[in-house]
């Protein structure tokens, strides 16, 4: 499996999808550019000629109401806004047109664009934070039902926990 950064989170699975602190008192992070950021990143991503057309298949006359979910997620992870309440692991697990790969190519998506809106040192956190939930996202969806045992301290309670 590919390793999406440097630094990803060890230990429980979960680490990396559960904001631990909002990011509000970062310079340069406000409500504006995290709306720059979803606009920005879904501009970029439709165009990707791999993940372009998975996004698109599932949303079709729905990107509207994603993209606000988005800024919603979004407001949560960096701001401890608390007004996500969504399961993105099962909705992730239920694409079945997603492969290891794709996570990274997210990421390198994502990077550029989250440094273009934040200021550079709010940027490294918010890809920190980025790099923490795709590694999470791909652990589970490509986890073996064998890969888990009860008891082996692998196994998950919160998978499928709501982010904020
Ligand atoms: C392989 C890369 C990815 C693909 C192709 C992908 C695709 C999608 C699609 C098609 C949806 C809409 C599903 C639906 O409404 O039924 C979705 C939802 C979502 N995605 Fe991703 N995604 C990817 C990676 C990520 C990453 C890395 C994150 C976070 C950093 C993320 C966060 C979310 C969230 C929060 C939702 C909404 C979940 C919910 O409604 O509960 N995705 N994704």
């Amino acid at each position: 499996m590919h390793k999406l950064s440097d630094n990803a989170p060890a230990g429980h699975p979960d680490d990396g999808a559960l904001p631990r602190r909002g990011l509000a008192d970062q310079p340069g992070l406000a409500p504006e550019q995290i709306a720059r950021l979803v606009d920005r990143f879904y501009a970029e991503i439709r165009r990707h000629p791999r993940l372009g057309p998975i996004f698109e298949r599932r949303l079709a006359g729905q990107w509207d109401s994603h993209l606000a979910r988005m800024t919603q997620f979004w407001e949560s992870i960096l701001l401890q806004t608390g007004t996500f309440k969504g399961r993105p692991v099962p909705v992730h697990l239920a694409l079945a047109d997603i492969r290891p790969d794709d996570y990274p190519e997210w990421l390198a998506v994502f990077r550029p664009v989250a440094r273009e809106v934040f200021g550079p040192e709010a940027a490294g956190a918010v890809i920190e934070r980025a790099e923490r939930i795709a590694t999470t996202l791909q652990a589970f969806t490509f986890l073996e039902p064998t890969d888990v045992r009860p008891g082996d301290g692998r196994s998950c309670p919160d998978a499928g926990a709501s982010h904020a």
